[in-house]
C-alpha cells in the first residue's frame, strides 16, 4: 500500500483525483489532503475538499488549509473554467466536516519528518506553493519523499492560461522552480498527456447511470466542467487533468514518457511559468523529471469508472 498526500485546489478535476484515490483504499492510503489557493481562493478550495470527502464518506481524512497566495506573484484564479465556487455543476450542501487546525505546510513538514526515508508520495494537482514552502522550511523532507507525481506544465501542447504556460505552473512559477530543482524524483503529467484523453460523452452519462449520489454529482460536475474546453478546443470532449496523477500511481503501465531536464520560466512576463523541456538533451543536463506524453485513454477512463462504481 502506497502512502500519499494529495495537495490540491478543487476544482472538478481535482475532485475526481480525490475520488479516484478513495476508490482504491487497498492500494492507496490517503494520509491527508492539503489545500492551496488556485482554481478559486483558499476559502473555497478548502470548502470544496471538505465537500468531496463528505461525498465519498471519507470524513476520516484530515484536510488542511495551506497557502492563500503564491510565493511571489498575485493569485490568478480560474472561475471561467470551474465556475464561481470552483465546484459548480451539482447543488452541494455546505459541509459539516471540520478543517484541521494546523496549517498545511506545518502538517506536511511534521508528517514527512516523522516518516521513514522514501515513505510518502506527494501528489500535487494545483499550484506548488505548499510543497515549495515545506521544502524551504525544512529541506530534510526531501529524503522522506518517495516521489512527487504532479499535474502541471505543458510543452508540446503549449499553454492553457497563456500561450506559453499551463495554469498550475503559471500561478506559482517560483514554487514550481523550487520543486523542479529539489532533486526529488518527479513525474509530471502535463497538458501533453492530459489532452490525449478526452472525456467521451457516453462515459460521463454512464457515471450518472450508476444511480448513486457520487455518480449523479460527478456527472453534473463533469458536464459543467467540460463545456469550457469543448467550446475552446472544439473537440469531442474535454481533458480531465488531475486524476492522471492518481491513475499513474494505480496503473503506471497506462502511461509513457521520457526522462528529461525541465526548467521553469520565472522572469519573462511573456512566457512566465512555461515548462521548458529539454526533450532532445540539448543542455546535456541530468534529467530531473519523467515527462509523460502518452496514455491509454480507455484504461484511464475505465479506472475512474471502477473507482466511482464502488463508492
Ligand atoms: C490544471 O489547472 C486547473 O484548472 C486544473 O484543476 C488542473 O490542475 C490544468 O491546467
Ligand atoms: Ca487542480
Amino acid at each position: 500500500m502506497r502512502k500519499i498526500i494529495i495537495d490540491t485546489d478543487p476544482g472538478q478535476d481535482d475532485a475526481l483525483a480525490m475520488l479516484l484515490a478513495f476508490g482504491f483504499p487497498k492500494e492507496l492510503e490517503v494520509l491527508g489532503v492539503t489545500c492551496v489557493a488556485g482554481n478559486v481562493p483558499l476559502a473555497l478550495t478548502t470548502r470544496n475538499a471538505l465537500v468531496i470527502c463528505e461525498l465519498a464518506g471519507r470524513t476520516d481524512v484530515p484536510i488542511f488549509a495551506g497557502a492563500d497566495r503564491p510565493l511571489e506573484r498575485d493569485l490568478v484564479t480560474a472561475e471561467e473554467v470551474h465556475g464561481k465556487t470552483g465546484l459548480d455543476g451539482p447543488d452541494w450542501d455546505e459541509p459539516t466536516m471540520a478543517l484541521q487546525p494546523d496549517h498545511a505546510v506545518d502538517w506536511l513538514v511534521e508528517t514527512l519528518m516523522a516518516a521513514d526515508d522514501g515513505e510518502i508520495t506527494l501528489c500535487p494537482v494545483g499550484p506548488l506553493t505548499n510543497i515549495a514552502m515545506a521544502l524551504l522550511r525544512e529541506p530534510g523532507i526531501a529524503a522522506k519523499i518517495a516521489e512527487i507525481v504532479l499535474m502541471g506544465g505543458g510543452y508540446f501542447a503549449g499553454g492553457n492560461i497563456t500561450p506559453a504556460a499551463e495554469f498550475n505552473s503559471y500561478v506559482d512559477p517560483h514554487a514550481a522552480d523550487i520543486v523542479y530543482r529539489s532533486g526529488i524524483p518527479l513525474v509530471a503529467m502535463p497538458l501533453d498527456v492530459t489532452h490525449e484523453a478526452l472525456m467521451p460523452k457516453a462515459w460521463i452519462s454512464s457515471i450518472g447511470e450508476l444511480g448513486t449520489e457520487i455518480g449523479t454529482k460527478t456527472e453534473a460536475m463533469l458536464s459543467f466542467y467540460e463545456r469550457f474546453d469543448v467550446e475552446r478546443y472544439g473537440d469531442e470532449g474535454g481533458p480531465l487533468h488531475d486524476p492522471a496523477v492518481v491513475a499513474y500511481l494505480l496503473k503506471p503501465e497506462l502511461y509513457s514518457g521520457k526522462n528529461v531536464y525541465v526548467e521553469i520560466e520565472t522572469s519573462s512576463e511573456l512566457t512566465m511559468g512555461a515548462t521548458v523541456v529539454d526533450w532532445w538533451g540539448a543542455t546535456r543536463k541530468e534529467p530531473n523529471c519523467t515527462w509523460m506524453t502518452k496514455v491509454d485513454a480507455d484504461g484511464f477512463f475505465g479506472l475512474i469508472y471502477e473507482a466511482l462504481a464502488v463508492q
